[in-house]
């Protein structure tokens, strides 16, 4: 078969990490696959940047649209970041030409994820992103594919690494938040807008990722009740340890007679409870489906290493051909979701 050929935008912790991975286990990928999967062209901000790998093979590009037009690329693997700005004009461009896409991106996919599933199913392309929700644990692929045969009840975990870094090295060492927030950026852990992370965003657009898959209904970040850990103090922390709880951000979406209920918000957790011994970046994911009954994955939710794995089980799904719709069903099957309560002001 002809080698799957990529262009990758975006060359920071995750794109880095892609690339060792190909570079370093080129056999193993052919082996799973039955073709070779290559990199044609690379592009970021900065082409001068020493980042700890060997890019020299491959061509250039300045503008990641430009990257995700070229004829030597197959599949675009978009590992910029932000909502809007480049990543979404060239995921756009690249479904539009019919060329299949994976993504890391859970900002983008929690406002756009609608439209942009429907791009991609008007041009018969692919659009995967497991890479954006909980880091390394394969947790879109478990609801779309594993529990496929099952009617989701509820979904819950914590889905931000970096919140739960900064809880529990706060709580177990005593260290300052600060001190806490620079190793979590020194471990490339931190989106490029913290307070993403730390006000809870990051973890309400994977929550309604999920929730979109779980439930079959369109992404509804917006009608989410929404708060971060930022008010969060070392004396809460302290008191919760002393009842026995520690503080989570803990996610909850469930499909309730009154419609989709969603809430990302710090809650107490019995400290020897399962969620309660979740240490620094491990994520928690808790599905339950009405034959499977709970399952629980936990793992890496974020780093180099771990979101890597994740981007790359879906390009060698792509490679194998399989073709799964972004949010388990076809887009134009997704309903739009009545919120059972109130967004957060
Ligand atoms: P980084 O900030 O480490 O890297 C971003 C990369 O994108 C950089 O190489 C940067 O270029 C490039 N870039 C940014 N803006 C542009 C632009 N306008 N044009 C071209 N290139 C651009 O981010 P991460 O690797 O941490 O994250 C990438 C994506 O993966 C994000 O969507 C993030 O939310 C997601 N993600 C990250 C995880 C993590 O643990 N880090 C986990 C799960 C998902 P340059 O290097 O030259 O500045
Ligand atoms: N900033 C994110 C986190 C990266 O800390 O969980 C993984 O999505």
């Amino acid at each position: 078969q002809a080698p799957l050929r990529l262009g990758i935008a975006g060359l920071g912790t995750v794109g880095v990490g892609v690339i060792k991975i190909i570079q370093r286990k080129a056999n193993l990928l052919a082996q799973r696959t039955g073709r070779s999967v290559v990199i044609s062209a690379v592009s970021a901000r900065s082409r001068d940047k020493d980042r700890g790998v060997t890019i020299s093979g491959y061509a250039w590009e300045d503008d990641p649209v430009a990257l995700a037009l070229r004829d030597d690329v197959d599949l675009f693997v978009e590992l910029m970041g932000g909502s809007d700005g480049p990543a979404k004009a060239a995921t756009e461009a690249a479904l539009a030409a019919g060329k299949d896409v994976v993504t890391a991106n859970k900002a983008m996919l929690a406002h756009h994820g609608q439209m942009l599933a429907e791009k991609a199913e008007a041009k018969g392309a692919a659009l995967r992103f497991e890479a954006a929700v909980a880091g390394g644990i394969p947790v879109i692929k478990a609801l779309t594919e594993g529990l496929a045969g099952n009617r989701i009840e509820r979904i819950a975990g914590v889905m931000n690494g970096t919140c739960n870094y900064i809880l529990t090295r706060m709580e177990n060492e005593g260290l300052s938040y600060d001190e806490v927030f620079e190793a979590a950026k020194a471990l490339g852990y931190l989106e490029a807008d913290p307070t993403l992370d730390v006000g809870g965003i990051d973890a309400g657009h994977k929550l309604a990722l999920l929730a979109a898959i779980g439930f079959g209904t369109q992404v509804d970040f917006d009608n989410m009740v929404l708060e971060g850990i930022e008010r969060i103090t070392i004396e809460d922390i302290r008191h919760a340890a002393d009842m026995g709880y520690r503080i989570k951000l803990l996610g909850v979406a469930q499909m309730t007679g009154r419609g989709l209920e969603q809430r990302m918000t710090p809650c107490l957790v019995p400290a020897l409870s399962p969620l309660g011994q979740l240490e620094n970046a491990t994520n928690m994911c808790v599905l339950e489906g009405d034959e499977v009954g709970q399952i629980v994955l936990r793992g890496a939710g974020a780093g180099e290493g771990p979101t890597a794995s994740a981007v790359m089980s879906d390009v060698l799904d792509i490679a194998r051909g399989i073709r799964v719709p972004t949010f388990g069903v076809p887009a134009a099957a997704l309903e739009k979701s009545t919120p059972a309560v109130a967004a957060t002001p």
